[in-house]
C-alpha cells in the first residue's frame, strides 16, 4: 500500500494513500483539523475527569497524540481505544516527526511502538488500546465510550463506513448522552446519524471546510424496550424431541417450542399460553433446564438483548400428544411459516440449532441425560 508524507498548510504533516486517492487529515492542516473537530468540538466539551474514547482509524496516530498532549493540561484520565484495518509500517510512521520537545516526540513513538493485542500505560492516566480490526466486522462493547472520533476516509471513498448500520454499531458502543464527531458534513451521513438514532448538530467546520458534524446518543435513544424474554419448553415423546422450525424475516430457524414473555405474565404462564397458542396442547413444567447466562441480541434486533428460559415440559394429557398437529420429519413444508417436528435424540446435534442460546440450552439437557 502506498502512502506518502506531505506537509499540510498548517506546517504539521499527514499521508496521502494512493489506494484511496486521500489524504489522512484535511491539507489546509492537519493540527488544525484533528484540534478543531476532535478536541474542541469533542473531548473538550465533556466535563467528566475520566474519558473513554474510541477512534475510527487510527491512522498516522496524530488524533491519539494530540488528545495526550491536551489532555496533560486537563488532569484528564484518558481510555483510548482506536480501531484500524491497516496499520501504518514504522517507515512510514517515523518519518512524520510528531511532536516538538524530546518528550513528544518520545510519546509519538511510544504510541506507535506499543502493542496491538494488549493496553499500553502511554503517560500516567493515558491508557491506549490498539487494535487491528475492520471496522465492518467489529463489535463493540454496550455503552462502554464516551465519545467517538469517527475519521474513517471521506464518503465518497468509503461509503460503507457512514452507513446506518455503522452508525448504530456507534450508537450502541456509546453511554447515554455520549458524542460522536466527525470532519465529515455530508447530508446523506447526517440523515444516516438520525436514522441511527442520534441527535445531530451542525458546527463550524475547522479551516478550509464549512461545517463539521457532532452527534449525540439520546439518553433514551428509542421507545423500544433493550430486552426480550422467550420462554421454551422441551418436549419428550419416545426418545424424540419436539422442535420447530420457522422461517421468519428470512431467517431459517431451528429452535424448540415457544415464544415472547408478555407485559404482566409470568414465565411460565407464557409457556403454557404458547403450547395452546402454537400446538393446542396444554403442558406442565417438569423443571428448568436453563436460563441464558451470557450476552446475545436478537438477530432480528441488534439493539433487543435476549433471555430465553428453557423448561422441560410434560402434556397434562399424554393422549393428546398422539392426536398433535405435527409434519413429517425434515425440512419445513413449503405452503408454512413454521412447523413442529419430531425429532430423534441421536439425530440431534448442537449446530442443529440456530441460536447460541439454545445450543447452550441443548448442551445443558445433553449434561443432564448423560
Ligand atoms: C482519515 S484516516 C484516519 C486518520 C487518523 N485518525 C489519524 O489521526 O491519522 C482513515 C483511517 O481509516 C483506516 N481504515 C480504512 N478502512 C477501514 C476499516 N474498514 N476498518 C478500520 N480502519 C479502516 C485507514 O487505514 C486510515 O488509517
Amino acid at each position: 500500500m502506498k502512502r506518502e508524507l506531505k506537509v499540510t498548510s498548517d506546517g504539521s504533516p499527514t499521508l496521502y494513500s494512493e489506494k484511496w486517492d486521500q489524504h489522512y487529515h484535511s491539507v489546509h492542516g492537519a493540527f488544525n483539523e484533528s484540534m478543531h473537530v476532535f478536541l474542541l468540538h469533542g473531548l473538550k466539551t465533556l466535563d467528566s475527569k475520566s474519558v473513554s474514547i474510541l477512534e475510527m482509524g487510527m491512522g498516522t496516530g496524530i488524533n491519539v497524540f494530540l488528545t495526550w498532549r491536551e489532555s496533560r493540561g486537563a488532569v484528564q484520565s484518558i481510555q483510548f481505544h482506536t480501531l484500524e484495518a491497516f496499520p501504518l509500517a514504522k517507515e512510514e510512521w517515523s518519518q512524520l516527526q510528531v511532536g516538538t520537545t524530546p518528550r513528544e516526540l518520545e510519546v509519538f513513538d511510544r504510541i506507535h511502538n506499543s502493542s496491538w493485542t494488549s493496553p499500553t500505560e502511554i503517560d500516567k492516566d493515558f491508557i491506549l488500546r490498539k487494535e487491528n480490526a475492520d471496522i465492518l466486522a467489529w463489535e463493540p462493547k454496550r455503552n462502554a465510550y464516551d465519545i467517538i472520533y469517527f475519521d474513517a476516509f471521506a464518503p465518497s471513498t468509503q461509503p460503507e463506513l457512514w452507513s446506518v448500520e455503522i452508525f448504530q454499531k456507534c450508537r450502541r458502543a456509546l453511554k447515554p448522552n455520549g458524542i460522536l464527531v466527525t470532519y465529515c458534513a455530508q447530508g446523506q451521513v447526517k440523515r444516516n446519524m438520525k436514522e441511527a438514532g442520534f441527535e445531530v448538530e451542525r458546527l463550524p467546520g475547522p479551516p478550509g471546510k464549512r461545517e463539521m458534524t457532532r452527534a449525540r446518543k439520546p439518553n433514551n435513544p428509542s421507545e423500544k424496550p433493550s430486552y426480550t424474554v422467550r420462554v421454551y419448553g422441551i418436549l419428550e415423546k419416545d426418545n424424540c424431541l419436539l422442535v420447530s422450525r420457522e422461517l421468519y424475516k428470512g431467517v431459517r430457524m431451528f429452535k424448540f417450542p415457544g415464544g415472547g414473555m408478555e407485559e404482566g405474565e409470568g414465565a411460565i404462564d407464557a409457556l403454557k399460553r404458547e403450547f395452546v397458542e402454537e400446538l393446542n396442547l396444554e403442558v406442565e413444567v417438569v423443571d428448568h433446564l436453563y436460563t441464558t447466562d451470557f450476552f446475545t441480541a436478537s438477530t432480528f434486533d441488534q439493539d433487543i438483548q435476549v433471555i430465553s428460559i428453557y423448561y422441560l415440559v410434560h402434556p397434562v394429557d399424554e393422549s393428546e400428544l398422539s392426536t398433535l398437529n405435527v409434519d413429517e420429519l425434515g425440512t419445513m413444508p413449503q405452503n408454512k411459516k413454521e412447523s413442529f417436528q419430531w425429532y430423534p435424540l441421536e439425530r440431534l446435534s448442537e449446530n442443529m440449532f440456530t441460536f447460541t442460546t439454545e445450543r447452550a440450552a441443548w448442551r445443558r439437557l445433553v449434561k443432564l441425560r448423560s
